[in-house]
């Protein structure tokens, strides 16, 4: 049986998502034997480094999970081994030539005699460079360092454009030089086990997907919070924003899982058509339905925590949301008139990624009188928290143990810690994996992408045009008051941690 070989080359190499998610997830896949027997990887940046060089550099990063520490040191240094670096121009082909050559050099040695004939050599790229760039490196890496026998993939993560004009500028400039198949889009949270848990919790259990509808579900939440301000990254995210850098993206794609209909199997291709119908039936954002915020300095226990303005790559003035809240709405037979409410900020008072789905009332409840005269609080809420501490738990109402008729609320909790003892792998392990085995139920599809601006390229311009100045908030508080007001309106209450009692 003839064995294929892989090359990955990390474009981008000495840059802060290289060193600090890609490596360690690359040597987290060879120490559990995920990647493919024959694989060399290649660091490419501008900066002149030797092998050895780049292999200091990434050795530095690199971890062995906890339960594994045995003959870590030796995986290390063979996983080392195998990385090479080249410097060059990103725009340059003659240098991805160069890198051609040593990828075949590399690509020969990995092969044994007996095997040479017919052998694939398989080629991926990782563009973890920034935005302006991707088309260069797409245009040289595709003419002049593709795989002359196996498949070439390029993987780039986001941002795909500002809004929907020059994501389809973008999507078109690539596809000048690659076809949709060999383009990987990333959106990590995809590869959060949480999230690739939302279709086995809906799907292969009988107590859920029944009640998935307007009929039993009151609202759902999509909430994702940072304790700490941009720091260091002003320079992108100034550029940005909050809805662009966690709404369009993170938090839309977790709620497309969430609310798509059955797929016809798991074959990527049906899980995504699912997901782009779903996208494609939301309403667009309206500004009204918006509410943005930005952080501003605070003191607190004598420390001074920064205001967004303050950082210095942050031009003066910004009116950059870092904050936001959305209430979104899906116009079909299943969802119409539920609001799925969205928060995402940065420098708030906790971090936290979570999804809450609010149920209805209970008609007629026997026990109404036990909960006087906030019912709302009665209501069951289902908690997926996809970090930090991973769990599922289920508000219920139950009765306290004893003689008289007592009820409280508790929770049936599934907490991985517990439930789980091993240590859950990296977002990027299960997307590179993926990349390198052809799998792209993860990764988003050109249409998928433009559905997503859709939604929100109007209130994105709308905001700048009217240049809507964002409510401020303290560093690490709860953020806007605003975002109470936007769920009031539409009967909603933020869930929170300290509702929850026992999780
Ligand atoms: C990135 C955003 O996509 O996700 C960052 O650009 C954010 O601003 C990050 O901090 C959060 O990812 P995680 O996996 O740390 O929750």
């Amino acid at each position: 049986e003839l064995e294929s070989t892989v090359s990955i080359t990390v474009v981008g190499a000495s840059g802060d998502l290289a060193k600090k998610k890609i490596f360690p997830a690359l040597f987290a896949l060879f120490y559990e034997d995920c990647i493919p027997k024959h694989f060399t990887i290649f660091g490419y940046a501008r900066t002149r480094l030797t092998d050895e060089e780049m292999r200091n550099m990434i050795s530095k990063t690199l971890a062995c999970r906890i339960d594994k520490r045995a003959n870590c040191s030796d995986k290390m240094e063979q996983f080392l081994q195998r990385c090479f670096y080249h410097s060059g121009e990103y725009g340059l082909e003659e240098n991805f030539s160069e890198l051609d050559r040593k990828l075949k050099e590399q690509e020969g040695s990995m092969q044994c005699l007996a095997q040479i004939v017919g052998r694939l050599a398989n080629r991926l790229f990782y563009l973890s460079i920034p935005p302006n760039i991707f088309v260069d490196v797409v245009r040289c890496a595709s003419r002049s360092a593709s795989s002359p026998t196996g498949w070439t993939r390029v993987i780039v993560e986001k941002p795909f454009g500002r809004d929907s004009q020059s994501s389809a500028e973008l999507t078109q400039s690539l596809k000048q030089y690659l076809t949709e198949d060999q383009i990987f889009r990333i959106d990590h949270y995809l590869g959060k086990e949480l999230v690739e848990n939302l279709s086995v919790l809906r799907f292969s259990n009988l107590v859920f997907e029944p009640l998935w509808s307007r009929q039993f579900i009151r609202n759902v939440q999509l909430i994702f919070s940072e304790d700490f301000g941009t720091e260091g990254r002003g320079g992108y995210f100034d550029n940005y924003g909050i809805i662009r850098d966690i709404m369009q993206n993170h938090l839309l794609q977790i709620l497309a899982l969430f609310a798509m209909e059955t797929p016809v199997s798991l074959a990527a291709e049906d899980i995504r058509n699912e997901k782009v119908k779903v996208l494609r039936s939301m309403r667009v954002l309206q500004l009204d339905d918006v509410v943005v915020g930005q952080y501003k300095g605070h003191t607190k226990g004598g420390r001074s925590y920064p205001a967004y303005v303050d950082d210095p790559t942050v031009p003066k003035g910004s009116l950059t949301p870092t904050f936001a809240a959305a209430a979104l709405f899906i116009d079909n037979a299943r969802w119409d008139g539920v609001p799925f409410l969205m928060k995402a900020g940065k420098a708030l008072h906790t971090g936290r990624a979570e999804i809450r789905v609010q149920f209805r009332h209970v008609p007629g409840n026997l026990y109404k009188r036990n909960f006087g005269s906030d019912l709302d609080k009665a209501t069951n809420e289902l908690v997926i928290r996809v970090q930090p501490d991973e769990a599922i738990y289920l508000k219920i109402n139950n009765k306290v143990p004893g003689l008289n008729m007592r009820l409280d609320r508790s929770n049936l909790n599934l907490l991985y810690a517990a439930r789980y003892p091993i240590e859950i792998p990296d977002a990027y392990e299960r997307l590179l994996m993926d990349a390198i085995e052809g799998e792209r139920r993860l990764f988003i599809r050109s249409d998928e992408l433009d559905a997503a601006w859709a939604i929100f390229t109007p209130v994105l311009k709308e905001l700048e045009e009217k240049r809507i100045a964002p409510e401020l908030y303290p560093y690490g508080s709860r953020g806007p008051v605003g975002a109470y007001y936007l769920a009031a309106k539409h009967n909603v209450r933020w869930g929170d941690l300290s509702s929850d009692n026992n999780s």
